[in-house]
């Protein structure tokens, strides 16, 4: 059987996709991979690690090569409020990583999957029920790598038949991994704050409305859209997914029927600010649900009671986000 590599396993998403994986087709059919070592106890799960820089092609094909790999899940990236403090090495990792990786795919006869993002539209894109097909003119360096791996993805599938599929997800949201710098960052922040404080500041305006999916959700529609029969897909890539939207308020409000004395405050950050309010408020996944049967499982409600359950049963809560 071929195996599976996943690329930045110690990421947010990573980390619990190389974990499904595992327990679905067998710990030593996924190799994970990142630029770190992995920490004991990783959420990864324990089986083969690989050191990989995925902008040298070279290690991606000798890992492919070496461990037989069929299908790729590439998700390292800089997120959109890193990209924007060094927007030419987000560019390096964002674009030349995938542009290797397409290659490998290519040469290797690999699958791929490339995760876009929200970030891929813009400020005149329409932000209400944002279409599957529309607008396109991020103004962001992390949009910009966006929706050209959208584009490049796209030109693989056609011109050289990589069977490269992808989906536009929304902020995540986990208790496992914490998310690597993005705009939204703030979701998984205020649980954090909310159990240990019972108070938290938010970067962005009370009322900035984005939307957002809980992880298992996310592995889910990955899992699900990789597995879908490429006969039934007419588009491969970035398709719009989203399970729930809300703002800062609404979440804050929906964390005090479990924590009554909650409290939230602003500290507008204006650079992620700008980047949110160049967002879709929702996008429209109609054709994700009729293409491959997305359908999520969590709303805010569901997920909010299950963050803080999940939180609540660990040791300590530990927040890289204190400020
Ligand atoms: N969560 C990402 C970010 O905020 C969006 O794709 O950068």
């Amino acid at each position: 059987m071929k195996k599976t590599l996943v690329i930045g396993a110690l990421g947010q998403i990573g980390s619990e996709l190389a974990l499904a994986l595992r327990n679905r087709f067998g710990v030593e059919t996924v190799i994970a991979s990142d630029v770190r070592a992995p920490q004991p106890g990783a959420a990864s799960g324990d089986g083969p690690f690989q050191y990989l820089d995925c902008t040298s092609f070279r290690q991606i094909e000798t890992v492919v090569r070496r461990h037989d790999v069929g299908t790729i899940f590439h998700l390292a990236a800089v997120l959109s409020a890193v990209a924007e403090q060094n927007p030419q090495a987000s560019w390096d990792l964002n674009m030349g990583g995938l542009y290797r990786v397409l290659e490998v795919a290519r040469e290797c006869g690999c699958s791929l999957f490339f995760p876009s993002s929200i970030g891929a539209f813009g400020p005149t894109t329409p932000r209400d029920r944002t279409p599957q097909d529309t607008i396109q003119r991020p103004n962001t360096m992390y949009g910009v790598t966006k929706v050209a791996g959208e584009l490049l993805c796209d030109y693989y599938v056609a011109r050289f038949g990589v069977d490269a599929r992808g989906l536009r997800l929304p902020g995540i949201i986990s208790h496992v991994t914490p998310p690597g710098g993005g705009t939204t960052d703030f979701a998984v922040d205020i649980f954090h704050q909310a159990i240990r404080y019972r108070h938290y500041t938010c970067f962005l305006r009370h009322d900035t409305r984005l939307d957002m999916m809980y992880m298992p959700d996310t592995i889910d529609a990955i899992l699900q859209l990789m597995a879908a029969d490429p006969a039934l897909l007419r588009h491969h890539n970035a398709f719009n997914v989203t399970a729930m939207n809300f703002t800062p308020e609404e979440l804050a409000g929906e964390i005090r029927k479990h924590i009554p004395d909650f409290a939230i405050d602003y500290d507008v950050d204006p650079v992620r600010q700008a980047i949110a309010d160049s967002w879709p408020r929702s996008v429209d996944d109609s054709e994700a649900r009729a293409q491959w049967d997305w359908s999520p499982r969590y709303d805010i409600a569901a997920m909010t009671a299950d963050m803080l359950k999940k939180l609540r049963a660990k040791p300590r809560t530990v927040s890289r986000f204190n400020r």
